[in-house]
């Protein structure tokens, strides 16, 4: 297990006029499947822009003990000299993902497919994660699965001596899921078939393709049939990774609840299967424009601008929108509790398997701080107070959780009294200069002493 990092308890409190421009960090989704198809190309990848959060590191220490080749050449930019499909090394020590879900899922798949056997592990928080969601499919591959009770980290995965292709339809929406089988599915002979109901964050699809390998997708009745034709000559490539909306979430929803704020936020993918956040948004009546719009690497870029928004109405969120602003629900029941009347949001219960069970967490961090919240397995409703009317004041418990933490402290900004958080320690593993940026903006964000 990895060592436990010492908390770093904080408090935020109500601010105004917050406004500049924050360059919000690289896609964590992109910088993992860079380095993973890295790895698994012949020749060097060039990556400029990689999240240098824990997450993507730990990924990057994975490939090289897959036998990749990884540098840190400074300033975002990396270099992965790949072993080719079929070529990974077996590691001689325990692969640790830390915190990250998508780390130990995606290589998980990527190794399970090779004759070789590695054993993973994560923090506390990892460690109750699911993996029976793939650990399921890659034994249909032919690879064993050793992990503790109910299908936990720690675990040691071996490979497949003779993979054979699958045809495996996803049983959650899981991009995570889905990408696992597809990068199983490069080291098996013939097609493998993945179907996925409902439609999940399709990166994994646009950089095989990038990379020379053989996609096919096609949306039917069914869902999305995705075919992929195992053994492809991976061709190392250069990648730029773009500006991550997730992260671009906190100083976009922070503007919208306070007074006077004018926030741009250039750079930011809006891949249609990653912006639901901002339609929801916009539907809520939030001052939110999407300038510049451009394609960039075939993916849709805008600046956002997000301007304070006084007279936002909870809505009914679309249960089909949920895969596509999954990471989001946290800091969208933020600004709901800011805008008048409810928001109900459903179809949700993949939010309970996240860093943390998202919905127990903001319902125990909201009450804490005056809001009312009603929940089920999946689905829950938040009672919105209205500009002025969200009281604060509250302890809220992260549990390990990233978004949680950044959620809560931008609950701060817009409440009557300061919220302070148990551990912001986690921030990093995905935003790591959240702190300075919010500040430069002008929040009121601090550590507090021990
Ligand atoms: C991710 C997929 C999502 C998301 C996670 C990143 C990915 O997880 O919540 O933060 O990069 O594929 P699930 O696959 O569990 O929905």
């Amino acid at each position: 297990m990895s060592a436990p990092f010492v908390p770093i308890p904080m408090t935020s409190k109500k601010c105004m006029g917050l406004s500049g421009v924050v360059e919000v960090p690289s896609d964590k989704s992109i910088s993992h499947r860079s380095l993973i198809l890295g790895a698994m190309a012949i020749g060097e990848t060039k990556i400029s822009g990689l999240l240098e959060g824990r997450d993507v590191l730990d990924t990057a220490k994975a490939m090289q003990a897959f036998g990749a080749t990884v540098k840190n050449l400074g300033d975002g930019n990396w270099s992965v000299h790949g072993v080719g499909v079929g070529g990974f090394s077996e590691p001689q020590g325990v692969i640790e993902c830390g915190n990250s879900g998508t780390g130990v899922r995606l290589i998980m798949g990527a190794m399970a497919t090779h004759e070789i056997t590695a054993t993973f592990t994560g923090d506390a928080s990892l460690n109750k994660r699911p993996m029976a969601r793939i650990t399921d499919p890659i034994a249909l591959f032919g690879a064993n699965a050793y992990g503790r009770k109910g299908g936990r980290l720690p675990m040691t995965i071996v490979g497949a001596k003779h993979p054979v292709p699958v045809s495996y339809t996803v049983p959650m929406p899981s991009a995570q899921v889905k990408s696992a089988v597809m990068l199983a599915g490069l080291n098996a002979p013939g097609e493998t078939v993945i179907i996925e109901k409902k439609a999940t964050r399709d990166h994994t699809e646009r950089m095989l393709m990038g990379f020379g390998a053989e996609v096919e997708v096609n949306t039917t009745s069914e869902g999305r049939i995705i075919k992929l034709r195992g053994y492809p000559d991976l061709q190392a490539q250069t990648i730029s990774v773009p500006r991550d909306p997730s992260s671009a979430a906190f100083p976009v929803c922070a503007a919208l609840i306070t007074e006077g704020s004018d926030v741009l936020v250039p750079n930011i993918g809006l891949n249609p299967t990653r912006a639901g956040l901002y339609t929801t948004l916009r539907e809520m009546g939030a001052d939110l424009d999407y300038d510049n719009e451009r394609f960039e690497g075939g993916e849709p870029v805008a600046d956002l601008r997000a301007k304070f928004s006084p007279n936002m109405k909870g809505i009914e969120v679309p249960p089909e929108r949920a895969a596509s602003m999954i990471d989001e629900y946290p800091i969208l029941s933020v600004v709901a509790s800011f805008a008048e009347g409810d928001t109900v949001m459903r179809g949700v219960k993949e939010l309970r398997v996240k860093e943390s069970d998202r919905i127990d967490a903001m319902a125990k961090g909201l009450r804490a701080n005056g809001m009312e919240v009603d929940e089920g397995e999946d689905w829950w409703v938040l009672h919105g107070k209205g500009m002025g009317n969200v009281l604060g004041g509250g302890l809220v418990e992260t549990f390990l959780d990233h978004r949680i933490a950044m959620s809560f402290l931008v609950l701060g900004f817009g409440a009557e009294n300061p919220v302070r958080i148990d551990d912001g320690g986690p921030i990093a593993t995905s935003f790591p200069n959240f702190e300075p940026l919010m500040a430069a903006l002008g929040a009121n964000l601090t550590r507090n002493d021990h």
